[in-house]
């Protein structure tokens, strides 16, 4: 069983709290087991058998390194959309917050760590208690600050677009750069508000849509690309990087002599990498990235099974949908982002 302050309930019954039995978890009520190393697994498939989650399971996984490499190139990271919009002052808020009242966090699709790491960076907000939740294989491998897991932090695999099966509410849900990746993102929604206490706070980001020529490339490119085993995708998408490094090489800028609404493209000055980025064809390549990491980002782009974008009007309407009232919103190019709580 879990230790205080969260109690995982049985995904089935769902007033039945686990409870240990040898190196497992057990349901006192349907006797289902669940096993709880490396982290307690309430999913009834290996990770191989879903493909967003054979995906993730590779991206965030040891061997492929990517983890690594954004954990120890801090300047690297910065250019992600974690370190953007609206997520820096809330997780300062949450920080400040846990050093004087007891605030607890559900992560949802916590992906490699990286929200963990940043809400429990030195000094460690005492009051702070965390669960992140994901449904890739890699979760035993999130490298924790001393002893904070199984104290104030804990994981569990499971799949969002589920309530969560924990007995507890949360002060905050969070759910960065994720709800685009499960299959039906309002029903997803509707899940993460069961997770909140009154007056608690969901926070999203979501893709946004791109120009209509990116859109439509990507929707192609994204029907070839998604059936590939991850090797295969990998090895594809390592072309979008080079593609992206080699045109930057050119140091080319268009000029465009009038806005063309149609297209989504602005009259000016543009660099040719990024004028084919943003309206054809996402190449993403950065320096210090090189290709082995860019492709990373490709990859992450072209080959999870969904991901949906939103303009700003279907982000309110999913949102109305699923019972939601925004409470903050801003966007950049690439994503949404909102906060949220329920009516
Ligand atoms: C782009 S990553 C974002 C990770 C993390 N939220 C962050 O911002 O660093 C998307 C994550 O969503 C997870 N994911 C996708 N579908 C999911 C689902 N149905 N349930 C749980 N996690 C899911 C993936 O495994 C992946 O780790």
């Amino acid at each position: 069983m879990t230790p205080p302050p969260f109690s995982l309930v049985c995904p089935e019954h769902r007033q039945s709290v686990l409870s240990l039995s040898g190196d497992n978890l057990i349901c006192p009520a349907c006797g289902r087991t669940f096993s709880r190393n490396p982290v307690p697994d309430l999913l009834g498939y290996v990770p191989e058998e879903n493909p967003t989650a054979a995906h993730y399971t590779k991206q965030w996984g040891s061997p492929l390194g990517f983890n690594r490499f954004l954990e120890k190139n801090k300047k690297a990271e910065l250019v992600t959309m974690g370190k953007q919009l609206g997520w820096p002052k809330l997780f300062d808020n949450i920080r400040r917050q846990a050093e004087t009242q007891e605030v607890k966090v559900f992560d949802a699709a916590c992906g490699r760590g990286a929200i963990f790491l940043d809400l429990f960076r030195a000094p460690i907000p005492g009051r702070l208690y965390y669960l992140g939740a994901d449904i890739h294989g890699a979760l035993g491998d999130i490298q924790s600050p001393e002893r904070i897991l199984g104290e104030q932090a804990f994981f569990v695999r499971w799949d969002i677009s589920e309530p969560l099966p924990v007995a507890e509410k949360f002060d905050y849900v969070i759910c960065r750069a994720s709800v685009h990746h499960t299959p039906d993102p309002a029903r997803t929604l509707r899940s993460l508000k069961e997770a909140l206490k009154p007056g608690g706070v969901l926070a999203i980001s979501v893709y946004t849509k791109k120009a209509p020529m990116r859109e439509a490339v990507d929707t192609a490119l994204r029907e070839m690309i998604v059936p590939l085993p991850s090797e295969e995708a990998y090895s594809v998408c390592r072309q979008l990087s080079v593609l992206g490094r080699d045109l930057q090489k050119t140091g080319a800028k268009i000029t465009i002599s009038e806005d063309l609404p149609f297209l989504g493209i602005s009259s000016g000055e543009h660099e040719l990498q990024s004028f084919i980025y943003e309206h054809l064809i996402k190449c993403w390549y950065n320096d210090q990235f090189g290709i082995e990491h860019s492709t990373a980002v490709n990859f992450d782009w072209y080959h999870p099974a969904y991901a949906y974008r939103f303009s700003e009007d279907e982000l309110y309407s999913l949102v109305e949908e699923a019972g939601l009232v925004v409470a903050g919103f801003e966007s950049n190019k690439y994503q949404h982002y909102a906060e949220l709580r329920a009516e």
